[in-house]
């Protein structure tokens, strides 16, 4: 994972006596104490990396904001103009690596994930945890900039197949320790 949230998760669990593998991209923040630090600088990576450490794992939490597209190719070279020929640029799509780790047969007891809204915020959530077919999703809405990303806080609804209920707005690691002790919850039943 990655970002603030990503951050205040892993120091979450850390907390909570978890051991934490931390998969995350390019931060420029310090990671939390306690926490094993597996640093990749692709989505493609990431994917690889989960699937790795998932084997083992009882829980995968995905916050990453992955990118769905990346160039099919890069150039180790200068890349030179040609006399006012467009540059076309081919993207192809990324892994869903939630998906991936949710179908993988080492798959965790508990695959949760985040979804990030801006419209029908829970309608989509719900669609989105059936469809990636994780346990728990956490559905955030980032239209209101008190919860978007780059804010210190967050307000969230926690989602799975049986239960809906809303963490209101508090600081993003008291909406964490709220998401761990629930996810914590969902492992002992
Ligand atoms: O499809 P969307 O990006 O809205 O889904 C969000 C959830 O899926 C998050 O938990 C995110 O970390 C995860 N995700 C992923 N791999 C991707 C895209 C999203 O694991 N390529």
């Amino acid at each position: 994972s990655s970002g603030k949230m990503g951050f205040a998760l892993a120091g979450a669990c850390a907390e909570a006596g978890a051991q934490v593998e931390l998969i995350c991209g390019p931060v420029h923040m310090d990671p939390p104490d306690r926490v094993t630090v597996h640093p990749v600088t692709s989505a493609t990576e990431m994917c690889e990396q989960a699937l790795v450490l998932c084997a083992g794992a009882d829980v995968f939490i995905g916050a990453a904001a992955v990118a769905d597209y990346r160039p099919e190719s890069a150039s180790a070279e200068k890349i030179k103009k040609a006399d006012g020929t467009p540059l076309i640029l081919t993207l192809v799509e990324n892994p869903d690596i939630i998906a991936c780790v949710a179908q993988s047969s080492s798959r965790p007891s508990m695959v949760v994930g985040f979804a990030a809204e801006t419209a029908s915020l829970m309608d989509h959530a719900r669609e989105k945890r059936q469809r990636k077919g994780l346990d728990m999703i956490i559905a955030n809405d980032v239209s209101d900039p008190d919860t978007t990303f780059g804010s210190e806080q967050n307000a969230v609804h926690l989602i799975t197949e049986t239960q809906e209920h809303s963490l209101p707005l508090a600081s993003k690691r008291v909406i964490a320790e709220q998401i761990v002790a629930a996810v914590a919850a969902s492992l002992d039943r």
